[in-house]
């Protein structure tokens, strides 16, 4: 089969697509038929190998295992104790070397594909939206009537981030660059600051919550857009030491939370079946939109993440392989 594989961490010229052997299911495992894969910046860490830390799970010298986590398609076959899913299922959620014609995925990290979504907009969910599923939800805990800041709302979690704020009740607002202002501003932020022609200092002590996923601006300057007693989630952000990149701020937040009375947290998402319902059911019926800014076949994955660092992409990058 055709796959998207790489030897060695480096950037998107390492991304190759070569003919290997299809893998195998283990067993609480399906193989699918991959239709369609989304791209998420874990496929830049694992391609990149930054930060550094990260290589104790990724692979110290060279990666471990090839990108490509978000996955849509229909179950080939099934692994040894598995009952929940059957061949010729359609289904989406989290696998392993998603960007291939067939990948293996656990059984537990997929829920069935709701027939009003196609493969691409099923393929752009299931990391995206349940890491901003459980940054407002889980860890913001926004509540209706609550003013939420976005950082970093016209990424791949953003786009979600503004949306699922939105349905829980909350007035949002929404930071992005200038070209993606009228985007941002048509999935309900309002208003949507432009960071690279507004100061966001202007909007001290407005919110009760704020999602970070965007830049790398010092805690101490998140906690002045918040109100005395609001909550700081930190779930991303891109940029500093090739060791630590932007887990510094991670680490700051953890350590000073204790003594403040604001709320300063950050989390790791995690793929749990009921997250990923949640999500596929928002979509179908309406409530959040996954936004596709464009879609690459098999073959030019590598363009794909070429955009992707660009951060030429308002939503989300999806890489095709079957019909829709
Ligand atoms: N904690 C977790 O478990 C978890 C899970 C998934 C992702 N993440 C992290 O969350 C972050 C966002 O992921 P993603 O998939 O949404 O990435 P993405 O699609 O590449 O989006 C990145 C966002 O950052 C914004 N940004 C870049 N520079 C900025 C600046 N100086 N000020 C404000 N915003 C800025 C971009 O805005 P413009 O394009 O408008 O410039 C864009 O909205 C990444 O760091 C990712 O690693 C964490």
């Amino acid at each position: 089969m055709k796959a998207i594989v790489q030897d060695e961490y480096g950037d998107a010229d390492r991304l190759e697509l070569r003919d290997v052997p299809p893998p195998l299911a283990r067993p609480g495992e399906v193989l699918l038929d991959v239709h369609a894969a989304g791209l998420d910046r874990g496929a830049w860490h694992l391609m990149t190998g930054l930060p550094l830390v990260g290589r104790a799970a990724m692979g110290l010298r060279r990666p471990r295992w090839p990108v490509g986590m978000e996955v849509s398609g229909v179950v080939s076959a099934v692994g040894d104790g598995v009952t929940a899913l059957a061949v010729g299922e359609r289904v989406l959620g989290v696998g392993t070397a998603t960007y291939a014609e067939r990948a293996r995925a656990k059984v537990k990290h997929l829920v069935r594909k709701p027939d009003e979504l196609s493969y691409v907009e099923a393929a752009a969910l299931p990391v995206s939206a349940v890491t901003a599923l459980q940054a407002v939800r889980d860890v913001g805990r926004v509540s209706p009537g609550d003013r939420v800041l976005v950082i970093g709302a016209s990424g791949g979690v953003g786009t979600y981030a503004v949306q699922l704020a939105r349905v829980l009740g909350a007035e949002v607002a929404g930071v992005c660059r200038t070209e993606k202002v009228d985007g941002v501003r048509a999935l309900g932020a309002d208003p949507v600051v432009d960071y690279t022609r507004d100061d966001l200092a202007d909007h001290a002590g407005r919110y009760d919550v704020v999602v970070d996923l965007g830049g790398l601006r010092p805690v101490r300057e998140l906690r002045r857009l918040l109100t005395p007693r609001g909550t700081l989630v930190i779930a991303g952000g891109e940029g500093g030491g090739r060791m630590l990149g932007g887990l510094q701020r991670q680490f700051t937040a953890l350590a000073l939370s204790p003594f403040v009375r604001q709320r300063l947290a950050t989390f790791v998402s995690v793929t749990k079946a009921e997250d990923l319902a949640t999500v596929a059911d928002l979509a179908a019926r309406g409530e959040i939109r996954p936004v596709i800014d464009t879609t690459f076949p098999l073959d030019a994955m590598p363009d794909a993440m070429r955009a992707l660092v660009r951060s030429d992409v308002l939503g989300k990058i999806v890489i095709t392989v079957r019909e829709d």
